[in-house]
């Protein structure tokens, strides 16, 4: 039998105690009509909480930036009436004995112009080029590039106030701040853009720089992934040595711990240097900066989670190798999605050696909300 123990080690970022190393991972349910958490949301996230997840990440939730999103039932991290709801999810969740952080979100240029909370804004990118590479629109002012960083840092400065335990970046998949990135939409000339990676991390390194300023002590982490979500097979960083110019940048202005979005956790990032079962894409960042990474993809499952878009399920696959990574400090945290998605209860039952008691994941998940 698996030997469990390592996923529920305690483990620290900054201030933050965790009671074990398995993580929500952050999941668009757009349940949210009106743009601020309701009682249904209220209970979906304590409800998880009150079920032993270590560490809740919250959907994508949007800057004030009015083109932040294509989805008017994503809820909005500024104005009175989602904050305050906001504040009612974090005090559920610490009611039920649960740690939780936002993470802050905003879609750059994968958002459908005309659509959202606000269809009439325009879209936000670094160089007005769409994820095809097309030029749509004017590359943004500089003080329009900054006033897009400072308003990640609005929404941390908020997410103190109302009493989270950390703050998330979403620096992953093709929204903004990956965007930024990547050289096919960033185009810039300015200190936003330029032929290295560590040139076009200056946006993510402003808007650490400024979460930082507004939130003082509180951990705060960065999301960021290769893929994009026109190319999972795309690689930002082609070698270690280009990972660590990348990673480098992002410790160097303030990140606490790195989140290495994944589709399938057992997958080696740079397999021509360590073989088919060496480090995952945590594992590297973890080796080349000393930060606490958290990792994902495909936990408890067997296929990626963009199939669940499409209308699949995933069978159940094994813990083992994961457990096994965790326990040779690979990585630090372990972020479900699925599996806690369809089942409030997956982390208590895996506690109790309970493994056979959790299911397949059923597409149909994705209609339901509990
Ligand atoms: C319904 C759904 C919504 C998602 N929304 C987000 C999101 O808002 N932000 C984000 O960074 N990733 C998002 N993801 C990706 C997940 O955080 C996670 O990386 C992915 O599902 C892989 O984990 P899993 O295989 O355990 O499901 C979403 C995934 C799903 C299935």
């Amino acid at each position: 039998m698996t030997d469990i123990s390592p996923l529920f080690r305690p483990f620290r970022i900054r201030g933050m105690e965790l009671k074990n190393r398995i993580v929500m991972a952050p999941m668009t349910r757009s349940r949210s009509p009106g743009a601020a958490p309701n009682a249904d949301n209220i209970a979906y996230y304590q409800r998880r909480a009150a079920a032993d997840v270590g560490l809740i990440l919250s959907e994508g939730t949007l800057t004030r930036r009015k083109g932040a999103s294509n989805d008017a039932n994503i809820p909005l991290f500024w104005g009175k009436e989602p904050l305050d709801g906001w504040k009612k999810v974090i005090d559920a969740v610490h009611a039920a004995g649960g740690k939780m952080g936002p993470q802050i979100w905003h879609q750059g240029m994968s958002r459908k112009p005309g659509t959202g909370h606000f269809p009439d804004a325009p879209s936000d990118g670094p160089s007005g080029v769409t994820l095809q590479g097309k030029k749509v629109s004017d590359e943004p002012s500089e003080a329009d590039v900054i006033d897009m960083a400072q308003a990640y840092a609005d929404a941390a400065a908020d997410a103190k106030r109302l009493g989270f335990d950390c703050v998330e970046l979403h620096g992953a998949h093709a929204y903004l701040i990956d965007e930024f990135f990547w050289e096919v939409t960033n185009q810039r000339t300015d200190r936003f853009g330029g032929a290295s990676i560590e040139q076009r991390a200056e946006f993510a390194a402003e808007t650490l720089r400024r979460c930082r300023q507004a939130i003082g002590d509180l951990p705060l982490l960065i999301r960021i992934s290769q893929w994009k979500s026109v190319d999972y097979n795309y690689k930002i960083a082609k070698t270690p040595k280009e990972l660590e110019s990348w990673a480098r940048v992002l410790v160097d202005a303030g990140a606490d711990a790195i989140h290495c979005s994944q589709r399938r956790i057992w997958e080696p990032e740079f397999p021509e240097i360590d073989g088919p079962n060496g480090l995952n894409l945590a594992g590297w960042v973890k080796k080349l900066t000393g930060l606490p990474t958290i990792s994902v993809g495909s936990v408890g499952l067997s296929s990626e989670f963009t199939g669940a878009f499409r209308g699949e399920g995933s069978a159940k696959g094994k813990l083992d190798d994961t457990i096994a990574r965790l326990d040779r400090g690979e990585f630090d945290l372990v972020a479900v999605g699925r599996a806690l998605l369809q089942d409030p209860e997956w982390v208590v039952k895996v506690k109790a050696g309970r493994f056979n008691e959790t299911r397949d994941y059923d597409a149909e998940a994705l209609k339901t909300y509990y």
